[in-house]
Parts: structure tokens; sequence; C-alpha cells
């Protein structure tokens, strides 16, 4: 299959790049990183999760975050909801889209949302009506998905399984996770023309984490399959706190740099994204992952007087 020739790159630094940051982010600063991603050009964003405050306190402030933005540019605002609790408060809200998640394995869903798979796919046909009433899309995410840190490989059966009652709920999409990195390209091959087949009518997402190095090669192997959608986040921060050896997504600033090298149109601006990861980096106190952030892109070109010449 042809390559896109552009892709929609949705942010998801605000909520996965901070849920696990044992230092909470001041309420300003996330609104600033926020408009900074909007006016980097990002249309998508995940900005924060309506999950209980005691389980992932880093985003406790939810509320203040959304009524801090500046909406006006029309980029995307979506937050993560586990349950019927959640979409209550992000309708309240006003978010212009619910995320759902539930895992593929039984056991990351209950380490994330300490209920069973049948259960949270219950909660989200109550999500589907509350969204309705105020008119709010609902996209979903399926966590594990090619691989469970607890059980191990994850059948592509079980993501149909999954999906089939996303549609039957009327949800925009499905976001493949892969929760702590286990995707391969063959899987991300395997998965996603399972789904085309057997799930047509929902549009496929890819959402990968970097904890083993390949995450852009995935991301590549989903292009080849003709995804046009994937979230990142900035400075390759983020993971799950709720599974073992999580870490970060894969990076948007070295996503958007392959893309744009590709000859792949994102519509984001680069050089602003690099800011805004170093601000990141610097507000986290700890080093990002994210590589072009550090080095810039290849041909940011150096005076030869700044470095030595070997000599003897
Ligand atoms: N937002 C805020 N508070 C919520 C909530 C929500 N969406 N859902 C439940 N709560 C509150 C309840 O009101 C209750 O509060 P109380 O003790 O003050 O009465 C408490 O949480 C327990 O409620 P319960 O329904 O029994 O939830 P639980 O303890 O089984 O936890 C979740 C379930 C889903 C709320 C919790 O596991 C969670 O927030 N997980 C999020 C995980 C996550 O974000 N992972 C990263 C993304 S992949
Ligand atoms: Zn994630």
């Amino acid at each position: 299959m042809a390559r896109p020739t552009r892709v929609e790159i949705t942010e998801v630094g605000p909520r996965d790049g901070l849920q696990a940051e044992p230092k909470f982010v001041p309420t300003e600063l996330k609104i600033k990183l926020i408009n900074d991603l909007v006016d980097a050009g990002v249309k998508r964003m995940e900005f924060s999760s309506f999950v209980s405050p005691r389980a992932v306190p880093q985003l406790a402030d939810v509320l203040e975050v959304l009524n801090g933005v500046d909406r006006s540019k029309g980029a995307v605002l979506a937050a993560l909801v586990p349950n019927v609790k959640g979409a209550i408060r992000a309708a309240e809200a006003g978010v212009d889209e619910m995320i759902v998640f539930v895992s593929a394995s039984e056991s990351h869903n209950k380490k994330n949302v300490n209920r069973t798979v049948d259960e949270s796919l219950a909660g989200f046909a109550q999500v589907a009506k509350i969204a309705e009433e105020a008119k709010i899309p609902v996209s979903a995410a399926i966590a594990t998905s090619f691989g469970c840190p607890f059980e191990g490989n994850i059948p592509a059966e079980r993501l149909g399984y999954v999906a089939k009652h996303f549609v039957d709920f009327g949800f925009k999409s499905v976001a493949l996770g892969d929760t702590t990195g286990m995707a391969t390209p063959p899987l991300v091959t395997r998965n996603v023309r399972y789904l085309k087949e057997h799930v047509p009518s929902l549009p496929i997402h890819l959402h990968f984490h970097n904890t083993r190095g390949i995450g852009l090669v995935n991301v590549v192997a989903g292009l080849d399959e003709g995804i046009t959608h994937f979230d990142s986040s900035f400075g390759g921060a983020g993971g799950c706190p709720f599974a073992p050896k999580a870490t970060g997504n894969i990076c948007t600033e070295d996503l958007v740099y392959l893309m744009h090298e590709m000859g792949i149109e994102t519509g984001i601006d680069l050089a602003k994204l690099m800011k805004i990861a170093n601000i990141v980096e610097e507000a986290l106190e700890h080093p990002l992952p994210g590589q072009v952030m550090k080095a810039g892109p290849r041909l940011d070109l150096h005076s030869m007087g700044d470095v030595q010449t070997a000599v003897g």
C-alpha cells in the first residue's frame, strides 16, 4: 500500500507524558504547554484525564487546566475517561472529545481501572449515552494491544472483540495502545490488517511507547498499512503508572522530524516543538529521551570554529 502523504499527530504529552511523573507540574505551566502546542500546529491533544485524583494525582487539576487554556484556535482537546463518573465530569466540563480506555488483557485492566474488561465495556455503553446527550464525540483506546506485561501475547481476535463493542457504541475511532512497548513491526501489520478486515468501519490510530527502542519503526510499519493517525508525547515523556517498566511514548519531535524527512506532512512546526520539549525537561528535572530536541534537525549546521581539531 502507498504510504500516506499527510498524518495527523495527537499530542498526548499533557496526559500520558505527565501522568506518572512524581513532581507535580504546576497548573499554569500545563496551560502554557497546551497553548504552545496548539500554537505549534497541534490539532488534537490528550490534555488530561477525568480519572480518580487518588489514582493519578498529577492530573487532579484537569478542570482548572481546561478552564485556563485558550480554546479559540479550535484544536480538539480530548480527555481520558475510564468510567461513567469520568464521563459525567467530562461532559460538565465541556471537553471537545472523550477517550474511553480499556485493556486487551484482564490483568492490566484490573491494575489500571480495577475492573474486568466486560465491566469496562458495560460502563462505556452508559458513557456513550452521556456523551451523546452532551453532543461530545467519543473515541476509544485499547491498552496492551500488542502484548501485556503480565499475560504476554494478545491475540488479534481479542482486539476485534473489544473494537466491535466500540462500533456498537458509536465511537469514532480506536487507538491501539502499546502500553509497555511490546509492539514489533510484524505485530503492527498483523493487528492493523485483522481490524481492517473484521471491524472495517472503525478508523485505527496507533499509540506506541518507545520502551524497546523501536517505536518509530512501528510507525513506519503502520504507514505501510495506510495508517494516518499516530499518538506521541513531547520529549518522549510518559508511561503508565500501573504497568511494570512502562516508559515514555514515542517522541513528538522525533516523529515530526521523521515524517517531514520522509515527505509526509504534519502541519506542525518542529522548531516550536523543540522549545516546548526543553521546557518540559526543565520542569520535570530529569533528562527526557527525545533526541531531535537535543541534536536538532540534520541540517542544523555548526561553525567549524566551535570544535577542536584532532592533532598529534
Ligand atoms: N473521576 C474522579 N473520581 C472518581 C472517578 C472518576 N472518573 N471514578 C471513581 N472516582 C472516585 C469515586 O467517587 C470514589 O471516591 P470516594 O472514595 O471519595 O467515594 C473512588 O474514586 C472509588 O470509586 P470506585 O468506582 O470504587 O473506583 P475504583 O477505586 O475501583 O477505581 C478508577 C477505578 C477507574 C476510578 C481508578 O482505577 C482510576 O482512576 N484509574 C485511572 C488509571 C489511569 O488513568 N491510567 C492511565 C491511563 S492508561
Ligand atoms: Zn500510552
